[in-house]
């Protein structure tokens, strides 16, 4: 079952993204964002902020446990300013493993420009977070829950998603569901100061992909 996420799965989504998607997304698992244990507050507020647009989406199994999240956000063209403003100001961020995480976010964002390569868009939904538990990988749960996004957009009025994806299994999703690709970043072009990349993924997610569809 695929439902709208409230203010009451906060828990159950925080949980979940804990246990999965902060040790086995390819930028987490390459930087080791949670090696030592402890928690990474700066994520959690990030997957939970924007729960009160009703757009993000919980799978559950049968039994009522979350197997899959997608947390999502609209973003709103500013006037005067070809970007939005996407995540926290990097410098603001006490963990130095999540500030790079959003600096890499940052620079793909500003190289797909996607307010200005289609000015007759005002707002997206982004796709911020995506995650399925293991169990329950390779059987279209990232399809239906990004298809449901779409959909919630569209009711929404809001006529464009976008997708950064960051793994390649991602890529394949909105690849299958008709996106438009905008952007390729490989993740061995963002260094730093000594040029030396910043994150060394496993194979095969070699590149951040943006992709955006009209809904
Ligand atoms: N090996 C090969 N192909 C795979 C695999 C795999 N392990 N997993 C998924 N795929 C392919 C599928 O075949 C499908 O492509 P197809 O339609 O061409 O056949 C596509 O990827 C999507 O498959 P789904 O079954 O819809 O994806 P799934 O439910 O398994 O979830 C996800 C994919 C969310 C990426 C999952 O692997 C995951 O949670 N990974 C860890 C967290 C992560 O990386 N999240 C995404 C980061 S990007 C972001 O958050 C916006």
């Amino acid at each position: 079952t695929v439902r709208i996420a409230t203010e009451a799965d906060k828990e159950a989504i925080v949980a979940f993204a804990r246990k999965f998607f902060f040790v086995d997304e390819p930028l987490t698992i390459a930087i080791r964002l949670m090696e030592g244990g402890g928690r990474c507050t700066e994520l959690e507020d990030y997957c939970t902020e924007s729960l009160d647009e009703a757009n993000s989406l919980v799978a559950l199994n049968d039994s009522g446990e979350v197997v899959g999240i997608i947390l999502n956000a609209t973003k709103r063209r500013k006037e005067g300013d070809a970007q939005p403003e996407e995540l926290p100001p990097p410098e603001g961020l006490p963990n130095t493993k999540f500030r790079n995480i959003v600096r890499l976010l940052d620079e793909a964002d500003a190289q797909a420009d996607v307010f200005g390569r289609f000015p007759d868009v005002d707002a997206y939904v982004d796709i911020k977070i995506l995650s399925v538990h293991p169990d329950y990988r390779g059987r279209g749960i990232a399809k239906q829950l990004i298809d449901q996004s779409r959909e919630i957009a569209r009711s929404q009025g809001v006529p464009m998603v976008r997708c950064v994806c960051t793994s390649y299994y991602t890529h394949k999703a909105v690849a299958r569901l008709g996106f438009e690709h905008v952007h390729t970043m490989p993740y061995k072009s963002f260094v730093d100061e000594e040029g030396s990349p910043v994150f060394q993924t496993e194979s095969p997610h070699d590149n951040v992909e943006t992709y955006v569809a009209r809904v």
